[in-house]
């Protein structure tokens, strides 16, 4: 990274939270050990109790530690956050980013006291996590709260899928090869299906879960990112970024459920004992189908699937390439984790005496090419701390998204959710369900 990177502060809500250990911290101590970003970070660690910068930074965060402090402070007190505008006035850094680490319900109030105490003028920003409402007419209500605070300029919305590297190719790899580029449309496609398989469950997440479950939290964001990202029309020039958000946007608006009935709503058995609820109706895995409106994918079903508890970890895009005269039909996968790659399906002729064809793949990953691949997460600090929204959800694709989805959630949480045993892959789970 060439360019030098302004002073930045980055005040952290909710730092010893779940998601700031699991996922943020984790990503800084890569940034503040790599010698390639050239920034004058300050870190400061927010929470409701006292709290040593050793509670929460690992041995390894070394060089986190020394540009790390921590403060107590109550986010619903007005009076807190003029202690926090000392420190930061204190730090004099050219721009202040916050990060929301805090469960949904505290995200208003800190808003609304940055504002009222002036931390919202053009050097402050907004990292905020999903989820982003719980439907469209919440989130479109959230969305027009933060804005009498902060311009929307201001405010990034992290989908980590969306800065997966696998993800960020996927624009790039279609663009680039023609072999892919003239043949992206329902002519020659037969369907997609994006899965998203998981091998942990809610872990300690449970009081989450029980407000969420996976429609809201992983189809509403990561699975419709993917899929707006496959749909999108290609960039003009592949590394133009500044294009890809409009037209994720426009893909979105494109997509509907096929099928709101078909829907597959499943909770993996020993879930309710998690969350201490006998009666839960909430779903740890979904599959639903959707269709474009757009020309070039008319009559392409395009399945997201997703699912708590199975075999493995692993995410990927599934592309099948449509039959034609003696031509089989060809399997490209975009895998997206815990392999990040390419393969594609080819037939060839089997070995020996008799006519046969055989399937074969064609593949790479890019751990066998690259030593490291950045994390997700550090690929959103940078690109909020360089001002680059691409890679986050506009207000726009977030209210997109939730109307693909509205008229399944009217119904949706009455509906009683099909059991699946732990342990089997998502096709199992279908085929069982
Ligand atoms: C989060 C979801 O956004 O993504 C979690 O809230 C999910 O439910 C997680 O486990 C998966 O992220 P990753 O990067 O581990 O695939």
């Amino acid at each position: 990274m060439a360019d030098k990177l302004p002073s930045t502060a980055i005040v952290i809500f909710g730092v010893s939270g779940d998601l700031s250990r699991r996922y943020l911290l984790p990503a800084l101590v890569e940034i503040c050990q790599s010698r390639e970003v050239k920034a004058q970070l300050n870190i400061l660690g927010l929470s409701r109790r006292e709290l040593r910068a050793s509670d929460v930074l690992s041995t390894k965060a070394a060089d986190l530690a020394s540009r790390f402090e921590t403060l107590q402070m109550d986010y619903t007190q007005a009076d807190d956050y003029k202690k926090l505008k000392t420190k930061l006035k204190e730090a004099a850094c050219e721009q202040v980013i916050f990060y929301f680490a805090v469960p949904p319900q505290a995200v208003l109030p800190i808003v609304r006291n940055l504002g009222a105490n002036k931390m919202n003028g053009g050097k402050f920003r907004l990292l905020m996590e999903k989820p982003f409402g719980t439907d469209y007419d919440s989130a479109k209500q959230l969305i027009d709260e933060i804005n009498q605070h902060f311009k929307e300029s201001q405010v990034y919305r992290i989908d980590h899928y969306l800065a997966k590297e696998a993800a960020q190719n996927i624009a790039v790899f279609l663009g680039s090869n023609a072999l892919f580029r003239d043949v992206w449309n329902s002519q020659f496609i037969e369907k997609i299906d994006i899965v998203a398989e998981e091998e942990i469950g809610v872990a300690n997440r449970a009081e989450f879960w029980e407000q969420t479950g996976s429609l809201r939290d992983f189809v509403q964001s990561h699975l419709m990112q993917l899929a707006a990202l496959v749909l999108m029309k290609p960039c003009p020039d592949v590394f133009d970024f500044s294009q890809v958000q409009s037209r994720r946007l426009a893909a979105l608006r494109q997509l509907e459920l096929a099928d709101a009935g078909a829907a597959i709503k499943a909770q993996y058995e020993g879930y309710r004992q998690e969350a201490a609820n006998p009666i839960s109706k909430v779903e740890t895995f979904v599959s639903l189908k959707l269709k474009s409106n757009d020309p070039d994918w008319q009559g392409i079903p395009i399945t997201l699937t997703t699912g708590k508890r199975l075999k493995t970890k692993q995410t990927e895009i599934r592309v099948y390439f449509k039959k034609t005269q003696a031509a089989q039909t060809n399997l490209l996968r975009l895998l997206i984790q815990p392999k990040v790659g390419v393969e594609l399906e080819l037939w060839v002729k089997k070995p020996g005496y008799e006519q046969e064809l055989q399937k074969l793949p064609l593949d790479f990953s890019y751990q066998q090419y690259f030593d490291r691949l950045p994390e997700a997460y550090e690929q959103v600090i940078i690109d909020a701390i360089r001002s680059r929204n691409n890679l986050f959800a506009s207000s726009e694709e977030v209210l997109a998204s939730w109307k693909i989805l509205q008229p399944l959630l009217s119904s949706w949480d009455a509906r009683e959710p099909m059991l699946y045993k732990p342990g089997q892959t998502a096709q199992q789970v279908i085929h069982n369900t």
